[in-house]
C-alpha cells in the first residue's frame, strides 16, 4: 500500500461529506443521463460498438473486440478509418464549414480564427507537403513545436496520410528529444524557430539541430515553422520552411484510409526505469473513446459551447482532450500558446471572459497556483460563460476543488475531476456533470463502458472504505496497443502483477458509497505540477556528471506543484576532478542546470542535497522512505533495516545546514 495511506491529511480527505449534486436545470439538458450507464451495463460491447458508429468508417467494422491476442486487446479490428476526415472534412460536409474549431492566442496578443473549412485545407496541404517531402504511410513524423495552430495542423496532416506522428514536448532537452528520435525511427521532424513564453521569444530549433547532429537518426528533413522570427541556422537540403512548402501544396488530398488498428501516434512517458516508454495508441478505439469522453464528460453541446483545455500537445491531455476529442465533436475551442501569468497574473481568466469559454479544462497545480496568487483577480473578470470546469493530472484536494467551484465556478458549475493516463489514452473514471452527486477530491466513478476495480495485494477487489491498488478488469477502446519496441516490457509493466488485468500504477481507496480516490503512484513516478517524471531516469542524469558518486530521487510533496523533485548527492572523491567548486551551492546549481540539459528544465529538482552516505539496505538498495521523510520535514520512519543506522543522523543535519 501507499505509505500516505494512513496519514492525518488523508483521513480527513475520506471524512470529506460535502456533495454537489448537478442542478435540475443542468441535468434535463445533459448529454450523458443515468441511461448512460444502464445502457453500457446491459451491454458493455454494443454499448462501445455504438459509440464507434458516431464515427466515420470507410469500412465499417463487424467485430467489436478481438481478444485472441490478449493483452494486445484489438477493437473494431475488420473496420478502415481516418482519423483527420473524422476531425475536420466530415463536419464541412456535413455543412459547419463555417463553425470556428480554433480561437488562438499567442502570448504576445496575436490572435487568429480558424473555421472548420480552413483547417480542412489546411491540414490538407500539410498532408500533401509531408509526402512530397517522402514521409509515407506507416512512416514516424516527430514534432517539437509550440502551442501554435500549426501544431494540430501537423499532427492531422500525419493522421491523414497514417503516418503515426510521436509530439516531444518543447520543455524537453536536445538530448531527449535525440533519444525520442531515435526510438521512433521517425523521418522527419516538424518544429518551429520558438515559441512564447513568459513573454520572451524562447527558441526551439537549437535543439533540434543539436539532437540530430548526435547522429544516428533516420530523419531526412526538418519542417519549420515560422513564429518568433528569430535567428536560426539552417541545413541546406535538410532544412524546410512550413511557409514555404504547405501553403502552395494543394488544397486537394485524399485521406487514407487505414485499419482500426493502424498506430495512430506515440508518445514517451517516464515509467520506473530510466528509459522513457513510447507508449503507443491506435487509431479506431481511440478515437472512439476519446469522442465520446469528450462529449460525455464535459456535456458538451457543440453547436454553442466555447471549450478550453490549457494543456499543451505535448502531453496525452493534449492529444485527447486538445486535438482528437474537440474535433471529432465539432466542438468550437480555445487554444492558448503561452504562460497563466503573461502579461498580468489575470491572463486565463481575460481569455475566458474576451471568448466567453463556457467549458475549462486544467490541472490542480495550477488551480491551486491561482489560489496562491489570489481570489481578487478573477474576480476581476466576468467568468459568467463558464459551465463545467475539469481537472486532471493529480488528485485534487478538497480545498482546491471548492475554491475552483466557488471563485471560477462562481458556486454553480460542475467540477469534474478526471482520472487517466497516457496509457489509458482517454478518461476512465469521472463524475458525469449531469448525473454524479460530485464529492470535492474524488473522481467517484468508472465511466459508462469501462471497469475499474481497487485491489488488494493478492488482487482481491476491496470493501467499501479499505485502500490497495487501481486496476482496469476489463479492455476498454482506446487502451494503449504497446510499448514501442518492447513488448515484453509492456506485458512485465502492466499486465503481470495482477496476472491479466491491467496495473494503473495508481494506489486508491473506497469510500463507504464506493467512490474511488486517488491516492497517488505506488512505483517511482513522481508528479510534478500533473507532470510524469521517473526517479530512476532523474538520477542517471545526475550520475551522469563527472562529479556525482551516487544520486537518490524523491518526490516529496509540494503546496503548489504537488509533488517535487529532491536529490540527495554524493560526490567523487579522487584527484582526477579538479574543476569542482569547493562550495556546495555552487555544485548544487550546476548539477540542476546538468538535470534541466539532460531531461528538460521540468524535471530540474526543487532542491538538491550534498551528502556523505546514502541509506542503503543491507542488500543495497536505497532507502527512499527515509530520504522522503527528511525531505518533508517528519520524523524519520523506522531504520532498522539499514545497514548503517547512523547515515540518517549525518543527512538529518545536512537538511539543516542551508544550501
Ligand atoms: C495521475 C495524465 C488523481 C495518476 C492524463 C496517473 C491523477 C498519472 C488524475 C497519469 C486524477 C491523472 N486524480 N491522479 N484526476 N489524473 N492522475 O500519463 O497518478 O501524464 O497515473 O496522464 O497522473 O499521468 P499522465
Amino acid at each position: 500500500m501507499t505509505e500516505s495511506d494512513s496519514s492525518p491529511a488523508l483521513e480527513n480527505l475520506l471524512n470529506e461529506t460535502r456533495t454537489f449534486p448537478p442542478s435540475p436545470d443542468f441535468a434535463a439538458g445533459a448529454v450523458a443521463g443515468a441511461d448512460t450507464y444502464e445502457r453500457a451495463a446491459a451491454d458493455r460491447l454494443g454499448f462501445w460498438a455504438d459509440q464507434a458508429r458516431e464515427l466515420e468508417w470507410s469500412t465499417p467494422f463487424t467485430t467489436v473486440l478481438d481478444d485472441s491476442a490478449a493483452p494486445r486487446y484489438g477493437w473494431f479490428t475488420d473496420g478502415r478509418l481516418n482519423a483527420a476526415h473524422n476531425a475536420v472534412d466530415r463536419h464541412v460536409a456535413a455543412g459547419h464549414g463555417d463553425r470556428v474549431a480554433i480561437l488562438w492566442e499567442g502570448e504576445d496578443g496575436e490572435s487568429r480564427r480558424i473555421t472548420y473549412a480552413e483547417l480542412a485545407d489546411d491540414v490538407a496541404r500539410a498532408a500533401n507537403a509531408l509526402t512530397a517531402l517522402g514521409v509515407a504511410t506507416g512512416d514516424r513524423v516527430a514534432i517539437y513545436l509550440p502551442m501554435v495552430p500549426e501544431a494540430v495542423v501537423a499532427m492531422l496532416a500525419c493522421a491523414r496520410i497514417g503516418a503515426p506522428h510521436s509530439v516531444v514536448f518543447g520543455g524537453f532537452s536536445a538530448e531527449a528529444l535525440h533519444s525520442r528520435i531515435l526510438d521512433a525511427e521517425a523521418r522527419l521532424v516538424i518544429t518551429a524557430d520558438g515559441g512564447y513564453r513568459r513573454g520572451a521569444a524562447s527558441p526551439l530549433k537549437p535543439a533540434v539541430d543539436e539532437a540530430l547532429a548526435k547522429g544516428g537518426t533516420a530523419v531526412e528533413h526538418v519542417l519549420v515553422v515560422r513564429r518568433t522570427g528569430g535567428e536560426v541556422t539552417w541545413t541546406e537540403d535538410r532544412d524546410v520552411w512550413w511557409h514555404d512548402v504547405v501553403p502552395q501544396a494543394s488544397a486537394e488530398h485524399e485521406a487514407v484510409a487505414v485499419d482500426a488498428e493502424h498506430p495512430l501516434f506515440i508518445l514517451y512517458t517516464s515509467g520506473t526505469t530510466g528509459k522513457p516508454k513510447g507508449i503507443f495508441h491506435t487509431t479506431g478505439g481511440y478515437l472512439t473513446q476519446v469522442a465520446f469522453t469528450h462529449r460525455a464528460v464535459f456535456d458538451l453541446h457543440p453547436e454553442t459551447d466555447v471549450y478550453w483545455c490549457t494543456a499543451d500537445i505535448g502531453w496525452v491531455t493534449g492529444h485527447s482532450y486538445v486535438v482528437y476529442g474537440p474535433l471529432l465533436n465539432g466542438a468550437t475551442q480555445v487554444i492558448y500558446e503561452g504562460t497563466p501569468d503573461t502579461p498580468h497574473k489575470g491572463r486565463w481568466w481575460e481569455i475566458v471572459a474576451k471568448y466567453g469559454v463556457t467549458i475549462l479544462y486544467t490541472a490542480p497545480t495550477a488551480i491551486r497556483t491561482c489560489m496562491k496568487w489570489g481570489s481578487d483577480i478573477p474576480a476581476g473578470f466576468d467568468l459568467s460563460s463558464l459551465r463545467v470546469l475539469g481537472s486532471v493530472g493529480e488528485p485534487i484536494n478538497p480545498e482546491a476543488w471548492m475554491w475552483y467551484r466557488r471563485v471560477i465556478g462562481g458556486d454553480r458549475t460542475p467540477i469534474v475531476d478526471t482520472w487517466w493516463q497516457t496509457e489509458t489514452g482517454a478518461i476512465m473514471i469521472s463524475p458525469l456533470p449531469g448525473v454524479t452527486a460530485a464529492k470535492p477530491g474524488s473522481a467517484q466513478v468508472p465511466l459508462p463502458g469501462i471497469v475499474a476495480e481497487v485491489l488488494d495485494d493478492a488482487g482481491r477487489a476491496v470493501g467499501n472504505g479499505q485502500g490497495g491498488y487501481l486496476a482496469i478488469t476489463e479492455p476498454w477502446p482506446a487502451m494503449l496497443r504497446g510499448i514501442w519496441g518492447d513488448e515484453q516490457r509492456f506485458a512485465d509493466t502492466y499486465w503481470s502483477r495482477f496476472p491479466g488485468i491491467y496495473f494503473a500504477g495508481d494506489g486508491a481507496k473506497k469510500d463507504g458509497d464506493g467512490d474511488i480516490w486517488l491516492l497517488g503512484r505506488v512505483d517511482d513516478v513522481m508528479n510534478v505540477s500533473g507532470h510524469r517524471l521517473s526517479t530512476t531516469e532523474i538520477e542517471s542524469a545526475l550520475v551522469s556528471h563527472p562529479w556525482v558518486a551516487e544520486a537518490a530521487v524523491v518526490g516529496a510533496s509540494d503546496e503548489t506543484t504537488g509533488q517535487a523533485v529532491v536529490a540527495f548527492v554524493i560526490l567523487r572523491g579522487g584527484e582526477e576532478i579538479t574543476d569542482r567548486p569547493d562550495d556546495d551551492a555552487e555544485v548544487v546549481a550546476a548539477l540542476r542546470a546538468h538535470v534541466g540539459q539532460v531531461i528538460g528544465p521540468i524535471a530540474k529538482p526543487r532542491s538538491i542535497l550534498v551528502v556523505a552516505e546514502l541509506p542503503k539496505t543491507r542488500s543495497g538498495k536505497i532507502m527512499r522512505r527515509l530520504l522522503r521523510d527528511v525531505a518533508e520535514k517528519r520524523d524519520v520512519g523506522d531504520v532498522t533495516t539499514l545497514a548503517d543506522s547512523g547515515v540518517m543522523g549525518l543527512i538529518q543535519q545536512g537538511m539543516a545546514k542551508p544550501t
